[in-house]
């Protein structure tokens, strides 16, 4: 049997809203995960956490034109509807939302969701275009569903220090749930993108996770902050990554740079292997 046939999709706004109205009407708590598809486990995990604490879950996919810059990844950016229908309805999906492109963003639309100060840094310095898209999107898929709660992953920290300022802001009476990383046996955070490296390549991603354990380790010890983000840059071009864009200890909350750990902290990375941009985070 085609289990992919097993979860329901709806295409368009009305087909969601009927859906999620028909649960509303049941009484039954509704979770939303949204994806760009090209699933793996990390995605799964949202789901199986939002059914956890949701009778009913919707799983949006939608590569999102708005969140890639003119030169990125846009046009091959990994796509299986088939085959992602098959691992959400595994991992105890109730709906698939999968709107088209011309739905979400019709002729003339005009609105931009800006998120000021968290957006600025890191991230938003190394692709400018990047989380004005995501809180567009994100903005207009937590209106569309108006689920209880929203599921994202800690492997973008940012975006969802982002997403959770904005649906604050907004008065959205959402609550936005946080979930941990999920890792290859050899610590790589799994990524829709990890499917662009070549053999070599996934050798030395790697790296990336064990360079900020380290620094980690070091910091602890008492090492000065800054030295260990230096540290660890030049270990990651000598282990064959291609380029850096940062390695930064910040404020977990706000992502303002830090220089003692009297607060909780958060390193993050951004790092590239050839033509892939990997990003990693970890509490340290
Ligand atoms: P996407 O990269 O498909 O990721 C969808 C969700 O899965 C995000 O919340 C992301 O943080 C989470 N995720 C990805 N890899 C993970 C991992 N290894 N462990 C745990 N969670 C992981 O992020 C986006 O899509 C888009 O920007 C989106 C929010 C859907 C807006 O377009």
């Amino acid at each position: 049997m085609d289990t992919a046939a097993q979860l329901p999709v709806a295409r368009t706004l009305t087909d969601l809203l009927a859906s999620v109205a028909a649960w509303r009407k049941a009484g039954l708590s509704v979770g939303l995960v949204p994806t760009m598809g090209a699933l793996h486990e990390g995605h799964l995990s949202l789901v199986r956490t939002a059914k956890q604490r949701c009778d009913r879950v919707a799983a949006s996919l939608f590569v999102n034109p708005r969140q890639f810059g003119p030169h990125e990844d846009f046009e091959r950016y990994p796509r299986d509807e088939a085959g992602d229908s098959a691992l959400l309805a595994s991992a105890g999906c109730d709906l698939l939302y999968a709107p088209e492109r011309a739905a979400m963003y019709p002729p003339g639309f005009s609105t931009n969701v800006i998120v000021a100060d968290v957006s600025t840094p890191l991230e938003g310095e190394f692709r400018p275009h990047f989380f004005g898209g995501v809180a567009t999107v994100v903005t207009k898929l937590l209106l569309q569903a108006l689920p209880d709660v929203a599921f994202f992953g800690e492997k973008d920290y940012q975006q969802l220090l982002v997403i959770k300022r904005l649906a604050r802001d907004l008065d959205m009476p959402i609550e936005i749930v946080g979930c941990a990383t999920v890792r290859e046996h050899d610590g790589l955070a799994m990524s829709s993108r990890n499917a662009y490296l070549s053999a070599d390549e996934r050798r030395v991603a790697a790296q990336l996770n064990l360079v900020l354990h380290e620094a980690i380790k070091n910091i602890r010890a008492g090492k000065p902050i800054a030295d260990e983000e230096a540290e660890a840059k030049r270990h990651l071009l000598a282990s064959g990554f291609t380029g850096v864009d940062y390695v930064a200890v910040r404020d977990a909350a706000t992502l303002a740079p830090v220089v003692d750990l009297n607060n909780p902290a958060r390193i993050l990375a951004a790092a590239w292997l050839g033509k892939t941009r990997m990003i990693d985070n970890m509490a340290v």
